[in-house]
């Protein structure tokens, strides 16, 4: 396993990052504990969670999935080894989440209440990322190609910062990151940040894989200028990637079949762009799977790619893709089907 600086930080993260939105929904606890033993013998350092996980989100399994975490960092010897990434919900219409609200936003009485109920599940005094999951603006999000502007208020953004500074400094946040945010978005956190002496974000995540290289648009810039590292999420277009939703296959117990909220991968070019990934990936005699991963592995920008997976099997897959080295045939073809088929999928 590589290692790359996670911001301006000095931490090295892993190039892999377990994901966990599956433990307490699609995987048990004995699941979950057995993807973190494994994913720590290979070498990775950073589990990617949240206050809303498992997907999809549900008042009765809401937090389940901090609390599979908890349970396995509460054994000895285990907290130290790696980093809990988690999130705070943004702006949304989850009536049950908190206790006093009917909506969530990011106000300093939820990001508190949300922290305090992270921190409670997971077994730990600190969490090491503390994400944004969305921003507390209003805007259209997990859909559409296009930025479309909608008026609303929203909590300012030093206002926001200022409640992290105050977790950064009682020492139960190490930093902040952002999550599905736009080149607006990062950039104007990172002059609040600047002008006030607030935490800066260290890390955007942000969805990136083959059929939704939007990111490259305006937000690797700031990758490179500022130093804010990407946290990849949906390397494998939540499975379809991978192939196994071809020709109209449906496998038992898969995201598709079981939640069926997966349209955005069957619209426009989206399944003529999968189809020829696939193809590609067998022509070069590889694992459509592992050639998702490994491509976004690859990419200089992308400091961390979080994968998910349901079963032992999927998870040694996509970890052995981060050892994969894709060939300048394999780039040079993908660049044409990207050319062909720019982001479908956003
Ligand atoms: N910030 C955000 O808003 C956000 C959003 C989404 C995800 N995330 C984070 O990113 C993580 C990964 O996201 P994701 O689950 O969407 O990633 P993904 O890699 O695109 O999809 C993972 C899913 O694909 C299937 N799969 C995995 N490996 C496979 C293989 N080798 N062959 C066939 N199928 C395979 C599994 O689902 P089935 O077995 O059910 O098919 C697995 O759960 C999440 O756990 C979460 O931590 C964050």
């Amino acid at each position: 396993m590589e290692y790359r600086e996670l911001g301006r930080t000095g931490l090295k993260v892993s190039r892999l990052c377990l994901g966990t939105m599956t433990f307490g929904e699609q995987n048990s606890e004995a699941d979950g504990h057995a993807q973190m033993d494994y994913a720590v013998e290979r070498g990775i350092n950073i589990f990617d969670a949240a206050e809303i996980y498992p997907v999809p989100p549900k008042a009765e399994t809401q937090g389940r999935t901090e609390a599979i975490i908890g349970s396995w960092l509460a054994a000895p010897g285990r907290r130290d080894k790696v980093m809990i990434a988690t999130k705070v919900a943004g702006r949304g219409k989850m009536t049950w989440l908190r206790r006093d609200a009917a909506k969530t936003r990011h106000s300093a009485a939820q990001i508190n209440e949300a922290v305090e109920a992270s921190l409670k599940r997971l077994k730990t005094d600190y969490i090491d990322l503390y994400q944004l999951h969305w921003p507390d603006r209003p805007m259209r999000i997990f859909e559409g190609h296009d930025y479309l502007h909608l008026e609303g208020d929203t909590h300012p953004i030093d206002e926001i910062l200022g409640v992290l500074a105050k977790l950064v400094a009682s020492g139960k946040v190490r930093f902040v990151g952002l999550s599905n945010e736009t080149p607006w978005g990062v950039m104007s956190f990172l002059k609040q940040s600047e002008q006030q002496g607030l935490p800066r974000p260290v890390s955007i995540q942000n969805a990136y894989n083959l059929v939704n290289r939007s990111f490259e648009t305006g937000l690797s810039e700031i990758f490179y200028r500022e130093q804010v590292s990407l946290l990849a999420y949906s390397p494998l277009g939540q499975g379809y990637l991978s192939g196994k939703y071809e020709g109209g296959a449906l496998p038992k117990g898969s995201r598709k079949m079981l939640f069926n909220r997966l349209g955005r991968y069957e619209q426009g070019n989206g399944p003529r762009a999968i189809s020829a990934y696939i193809e590609l990936a067998r022509k070069h005699g590889l694992d459509p799977a592992q050639m998702a991963i490994a491509f976004a592995v690859s990419r200089p920008f992308v400091t961390s790619t979080i994968i998910g997976a349901t079963s032992m099997e999927q998870l040694k897959t996509d970890i052995d893709a981060a050892a994969l080295e894709l060939s300048d045939n394999v780039l040079e073809d993908i660049e044409q089907i990207h050319l062909d088929y720019p982001n479908p999928c956003p």
